[in-house]
């Protein structure tokens, strides 16, 4: 078949709602009574209002979505595999938390069994949260990856991924030596990474604490050896943490300095939660153009603090959202970007709807590099998107039917949404997940 004869399925449905990049701004494009194209390779290749739209010479079929709104998958850029099971445990402050619940919880992903079905239990979430794309810290052990790069690889979904490196300040359960985590990421790396346009290896320190001098020189030089791979790993989170940071890695000048000191910073750089870093620190990472992974609900849930937007944009970093699960308290992108608007708003910052929207799916996007493939419905991307369908909650339905602009409608949305009201997930056109029906 020549190109021009891929076949197009048509969606349509009563809203499309995305952001786009206009300069330094930020547009939210709204349209009503509309309609997508998307070819039989996932490809977008039209858009706009549905009585306009020219019917495709090799139409396939229309999907009608009906009082449905479609918007971008989201991204989230920071999630814990192996920390589903520590959801709400409650009470403490981080380094406390780490060392009350989530190592013992993690230790258990040495078995091939609890790693396969944790990975199932995250993509099921991400599926039904209506998240397309996500950054992943698995466990130490490498079959905890593995089975997060199959199971990933077999829902559909993009995986930013990677061992978490880890060989201090923690029980031995979740340890690794130097040179076994270079020889198993090295695998990891050849047998996942790129495997496909959807798979990507993240190399993954988890933080300063958890990494000897000899590990973080290695992570570095890996690094050097796969330019493509992403770096993900936690920054100054906790003050308590800042101050530790501050003891054991003397001869680096601030936080930041122990992942730059090691050729971990750059475009590809995650670096999350970032709250109490300093003027240099953000001047710095704006710079090498490493991304600030702001991560609300576990902020609020662990009480490390409230991260001053404002300051970190007025220095140029990227900051895109994240739930930090499970620190974080929702998979819901719409919760997480309720709990940022309440932190800012705290502060006497109050942030408009469409920013909150494109932090959650463009500016993810562009954090990983992939802004030409996903993150917004434009002609030329690959047709990530969500069928979100409010009848599904029936206040959210009501409060959107007596509500004038697409704005309102949309904070309404980040508001009341949640789970329920994801009718469909789809990646590169690909339907990945359908609600049930109610009966
Ligand atoms: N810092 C180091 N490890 C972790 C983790 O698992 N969760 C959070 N929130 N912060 C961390
Ligand atoms: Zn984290």
């Amino acid at each position: 078949m020549s190109p021009e004869r891929v076949p197009i399925t048509v969606h349509r449905a009563k809203e499309i709602w995305f952001t786009r990049r206009e300069g330094d701004a930020i547009k939210l494009v709204t349209l009503m009574d509309a309609a997508l194209g998307v070819d039989s390779k996932g490809k977008i290749t039209a858009i706009g209002r549905a009585s306009e739209f020219k019917s495709p010479a090799y139409l396939e079929k229309i999907i009608d979505h009906g009082d449905s709104i479609l918007i971008p998958g989201f991204v989230d850029a920071h999630v814990h595999s192996p920390q589903l099971s520590v959801i709400g445990a409650g009470g403490m402050p981080l380094l406390d938390w780490l060392t009350k619940y989530v190592f013992q919880a993690e230790a258990q992903f040495k078995h091939p069994n609890v790693a396969l079905a944790g990975a199932q239990r995250l993509t099921r979430e991400l599926k039904q949260n209506g998240v397309t794309t996500a950054a992943v810290f698995s466990s130490v052990h490498a079959v905890a990856a593995e089975a997060l790069f199959q199971e990933f690889d077999s829902a559909g979904l993009r995986l930013i991924s990677g061992k978490t490196s880890m060989d201090v300040g923690a029980p031995a359960g979740v340890l690794q030596p130097v040179q076994a985590d270079i020889t198993e990421q090295e695998i990891l790396i050849e047998r996942w990474h790129k495997k496909s346009s959807r798979l990507h290896y993240a190399i993954t320190p988890r933080f300063a604490l958890s990494c000897s001098r000899e590990l973080m020189l290695a992570l570095g030089e890996l690094r050097e050896r796969h330019p493509t791979c992403y770096v993900q790993t936690h920054i100054s989170e906790n003050l308590e943490e800042v101050a530790a940071v501050k003891g054991v890695w003397k001869t680096c000048s601030d936080y930041l300095a122990v992942y730059e000191d090691h050729g971990l910073v750059g475009d590809k750089t995650l670096l999350a939660h970032g709250i109490h870093l300093t003027d240099s620190e953000l001047k710095r990472m704006a710079k090498a153009k490493a991304t600030l992974v702001h991560c609300p609900t576990s902020n609020t849930f662990l009480g490390s603090g409230l991260i001053d937007l404002k300051r970190v944009g007025e220095f140029g970093v990227h900051v895109c959202l994240a739930s930090d699960i499970g620190a974080g308290t929702h998979f819901s992108p719409w919760q997480t970007m309720l709990e940022c608007y309440k932190i800012q708003a705290l502060q006497g910052s109050r942030l408009s709807a469409h920013e909150l929207l494109y932090r959650t799916t463009l500016a993810g996007a562009e954090a990983l590099g992939m802004s030409a493939v996903c993150g917004s419905l434009e002609v030329g991307k690959e047709a990530d998107f969500v069928v979100v369908n409010p009848a599904r909650k029936p206040l959210l339905a009501e409060r959107l039917a007596v509500t004038e602009s697409a704005s309102d409608r949309l904070f309404a949305c980040i508001t009341l949404g949640d789970d329920r009201i994801i009718e469909h997930t789809y990646v590169a056109g690909n339907l990945v997940y359908c609600q049930p029906s109610p009966d």
